[in-house]
């Protein structure tokens, strides 16, 4: 099977690609390396430096015949999509219209399209975590809104030009190669502070809440999300799939446990909170389990403590 990963030098596209390889797929990875990292992608893969929005991106779906395409390119900052809403919708909204319109040119329609979607920021904060797909949406910046206008796009290529898609919805996935400097990635930001031995911060109270889920099981949703047969279509939600762990965990508790596997007291600041941040998120997994079979395996311990001692190798690495 031929696989087109989109975003594949990334934190989470780089272990789907690595993922699919491991099962035989023959896997191409186009990125334009604006967050991604070429040294992550693997030997095995075919590599093009291309962007999404690019003309070139549609012609090599066009012309390739992808049985399969696993869509993660994206702008991934909530803070710059409220910075800069048309770059982000650029990327987000226009680079994925660009790819499924090269799939419906192709005339390949069972090429199957698998949208990385986000359960973080899509429903916000209407109504009790966690959250199943069927709950009101309600995102809060132009990132949920441009990714929540893909799935609806992608029900309107899926009922008016047959094409196979869907969305997985993604809580909060932390693991290796994710990007410390970045926004998002409080686990790895604690991590480096912990290597580093300096204070770990946190906004608020600490208690805010997410669904921490590890990015070796969210490859694993990608693997089942490109293979298993998907429900007809329906309205928006027949073809989406939250993927997390519906386990709430508060940033102080997160902090404690990273910092008990570091062998440190894991020392705080508080700073201000954050205003407009989310106060509490997890999503319900039942219906991806049911209809893809997928269920989390790591454990909150096991998946921070890999995570930690990756960040810690990669350092020593770099000293060496
Ligand atoms: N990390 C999370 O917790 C999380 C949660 C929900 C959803 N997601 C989604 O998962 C996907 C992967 O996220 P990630 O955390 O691995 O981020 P990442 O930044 O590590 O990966 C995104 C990749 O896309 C590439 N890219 C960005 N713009 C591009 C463009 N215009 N053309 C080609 N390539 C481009 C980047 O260089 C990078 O390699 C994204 O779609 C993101 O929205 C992530």
């Amino acid at each position: 099977m031929k696989v087109l990963v989109t975003g594949g030098a990334g934190f989470i596209g780089s272990h789907v690609a690595d993922l699919l390889i491991a099962n035989g797929f023959q896997v191409t990875v186009i990125d334009n390396l604006v967050s991604g990292n070429r040294g992550q992608v693997p030997k095995a893969a075919t590599f093009h430096e291309v962007d999404i929005t690019d003309e070139r991106a549609a012609r090599l779906v066009r012309e390739s015949g992808f049985d399969v395409i696993c869509h993660l390119a994206a702008q991934i900052d909530v803070r710059k999509s409220v910075a800069d809403p048309a770059y982000d919708s650029r990327v987000n909204i226009g680079g994925t219209l660009n790819l499924l319109e090269a799939v419906r040119q192709s005339g390949k329609r069972s090429t199957r399209f698998v949208f990385s979607s986000t359960g973080g920021a899509v429903y916000g904060d209407l109504v009790e975590p966690p959250t199943a797909e069927g709950a009101a949406k309600d995102p809060q910046s132009p990132y949920g809104t441009a990714k929540l206008s893909v799935e609806y796009y992608m029900g309107y290529y899926a009922r008016v030009h047959g094409l196979e898609t869907v969305a997985l919805r993604y809580s909060n996935v932390y693991g290796p190669r994710q990007d410390p400097h970045g926004e998002a990635g409080v686990v790895a930001i604690f991590c480096n502070r912990l290597l580093d031995g300096t204070p770990l911060t946190i906004f608020g109270d600490g208690k805010q809440t997410r669904d921490y889920v590890f990015v070796g099981d969210v490859a694993r949703a990608n693997l089942l999300a490109a293979t298993r047969p998907l429900p007809p279509i329906g309205a928006l939600d027949a073809r989406a799939f939250n993927v997390g762990t519906s386990i709430e965990t508060d940033v102080v508790e997160l902090a404690r446990l990273l910092g008990e596997i570091a062998g440190t007291k894991g020392e705080a600041t508080h700073a201000p909170e954050r205003p407009g941040e989310q106060r509490r998120s997890a999503v319900d997994v039942r219906k991806t389990k049911r209809v893809l079979g997928w269920e989390p395996k790591t454990s909150l311990r096991e998946g921070l403590t890999e995570t930690y001692q990756y960040f810690a190798v990669r350092r020593e690495g770099a000293r060496a």
